[in-house]
């Protein structure tokens, strides 16, 4: 007998016809010989109600249903006399497909998460992870559709690389050399010669750089892949292993490219308020109590944006009134999560998207500001900064700070070269790179969004670790 689904028993009206539903049992209570099984299969966070007679199966086969056991049922659809379901089924035939004993560690509501973090494999199966990835699937459907429906082009850039796009280093290796037999010459340097690649090379940290051709080719792009970051930040923000969402898009200019970083977020937000609706409802009743209403306060709020230098202004105007920082914030810091705090949940109580920031802070591909005769520049809507700028274009969320980071490109090849020398960047492996602005250089912008993040943001979940399936941490590749 061909199996329906969940969602869709529960959506059924044909009471009186035979189905077969299959799923792990959530839950099973008994009365006066009657059994009450609560059957989930994934499809929905909703269960459907399994009602049997005891005396019409075997014993055994009543004691094997056990929570986490996997069944299938062959029942009658009826209108259910319970209050919040539409409808159940009455058991004819209950086969037991996989037994679970009391070792199953699911047995107990109200497990903390640092408990299913170590069950990490099973935890799926619980009603809040259950909300989170679908929700998760949900939000990777409405980036792809965005995308498309705007003229995007779907742009795959290459995971192992040789070169680093945030140039801060954090990258994985990827060699097939035993590391303790390497190749090294006279100096003790590393011959990479004889390895797979014949050169170093690692994880990505950004599809950007690859993508950047793909805008100066196809006019806009996105890429939707796995990231890779070295860094041993053991924060609920951080992962080792993280998705990352970058559109990069010919003839955008600064303006432009915060239309498009608030456009799209709203978008996905919006997708999650429409198509998510019983998740969010589930989420919003036992882990969040304001999560709704926060989804839909952000569609109603414009972004502020707002130049790093009146943020900072903000920032020390706050301080005088005796607002107590843990960390420095003057003009040259890179923001604390304090700080960006600060300005989105107490100043502004709205996301804040934050620009032209000191150049020694951001990376050396974003476009400089003009500079000014006593070496300050001026840059978004005329704002005078006393050092040099970069218009590199982050958007700060409430409770989870930055949820984007972008920037516009330096698409001059001489400035773009002078910051590189400055930086004393080593440029062989990006020798590609800097071709687009030799040929047919064009102004581009772009951004590069933390899918884990976004979840955050629209489950209410605190942790990073909980809003993606198998989480990489540092000391832990568990699962
Ligand atoms: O600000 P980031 O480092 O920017 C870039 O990599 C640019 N190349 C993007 C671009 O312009 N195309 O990272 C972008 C975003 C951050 O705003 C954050 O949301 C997320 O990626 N992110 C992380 N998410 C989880 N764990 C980490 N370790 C992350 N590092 C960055
Ligand atoms: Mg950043």
């Amino acid at each position: 007998m061909k199996r329906t689904k969940v969602i869709d028993a529960l959506k059924s009206t044909e009471y009186g016809a035979e189905i077969c539903v299959k799923g792990w049992v959530r839950s099973k209570r008994g009365s006066k010989g009657i059994f009450f099984i609560a059957l989930n299969d994934g499809s929905t966070i909703k269960n459907i109600q399994i009602v049997g007679d005891e005396s019409n199966f075997p014993e055994e086969t009543v004691k094997r249903i056990t929570t986490g056991a996997c069944l299938s049922v062959v029942g009658k659809l009826v209108e259910s006399p319970a209050a919040g379901q539409a409808s159940e089924v009455q058991a004819t035939t209950i086969e037991i497909l996989g037994d679970c004993d009391n070792t199953y560690p699911l047995q107990k509501k109200g497990a903390s998460w640092e408990f299913l973090r170590t069950v990490a494999h099973l935890r799926p199966r619980t009603n809040t992870f259950g909300a989170i990835l679908r929700i998760r699937h949900n939000m990777a459907m409405a980036i792809h559709t965005y995308f498309h429906e705007h003229g995007y082009f779907y742009f795959h850039t290459p995971l192992i690389t040789a070169s680093d796009c945030e140039g801060a280093g954090n990258m994985f290796q990827v060699t097939t050399k035993n590391l303790y037999d390497l190749k090294k010459d006279e100096n003790g340097k590393i011959i990479y010669d004889d390895d797979f690649f014949g050169e170093q090379t690692s994880l990505t940290v950004s599809g950007q750089l690859e993508g950047e051709l793909g805008a100066t080719a196809l006019g806009a792009i996105y890429t939707f892949g796995p990231t890779f970051r070295a860094e041993n930040s053991n924060t609920p923000r951080h992962l080792a292993e993280f998705w990352m969402i970058e559109p990069e898009v010919a003839f955008l200019d600064q303006e432009e490219l915060m239309d498009l970083e608030e456009d799209f977020i709203k978008y996905c937000v919006r997708w999650a308020l429409e198509n998510c609706k019983d998740d969010l409802e589930f989420l919003n009743k036992m882990i969040d109590k304001t999560l709704i209403e926060r989804l839909e306060g952000v569609l109603k709020e414009d972004f502020v944006r707002l130049p790093y230098t009146e943020g900072i202004n903000i920032l020390q105007e706050a301080i005088k009134n005796g607002k107590k920082f843990e960390f420095p914030c003057n003009w040259g810091d890179d923001l604390a999560s304090e700080h960006e705090r600060y300005l989105v949940e107490e100043h502004f109580k709205k996301p804040v998207i934050m620009t032209d920031y000191p150049t020694a802070i951001k990376s050396f591909y974003m476009k400089q500001n003009q500079a000014t005769a006593d070496g300050g520049s001026i840059g978004y809507r005329g704002c005078v900064a006393p050092g040099p700028t970069m218009q590199g274009t982050d958007v700060l969320f409430p409770s989870i700070g930055e949820i984007i980071g972008g920037s516009v490109r330096e698409e001059s090849y001489d400035k773009l070269m002078a910051e590189i020398e400055r930086r004393g960047m080593d440029m062989t492996h990006l020798w590609w790179y800097l071709d687009t602005r030799k040929y047919g250089s064009c102004p581009h912008a772009g951004f590069g969004l933390g899918f884990e993040r976004l979840i955050l943001f629209v489950t209410g979940m605190q942790n990073i670790r909980d809003v993606i399936p198998f989480p990489r941490t540092p000391k832990n590749a568990e699962f």
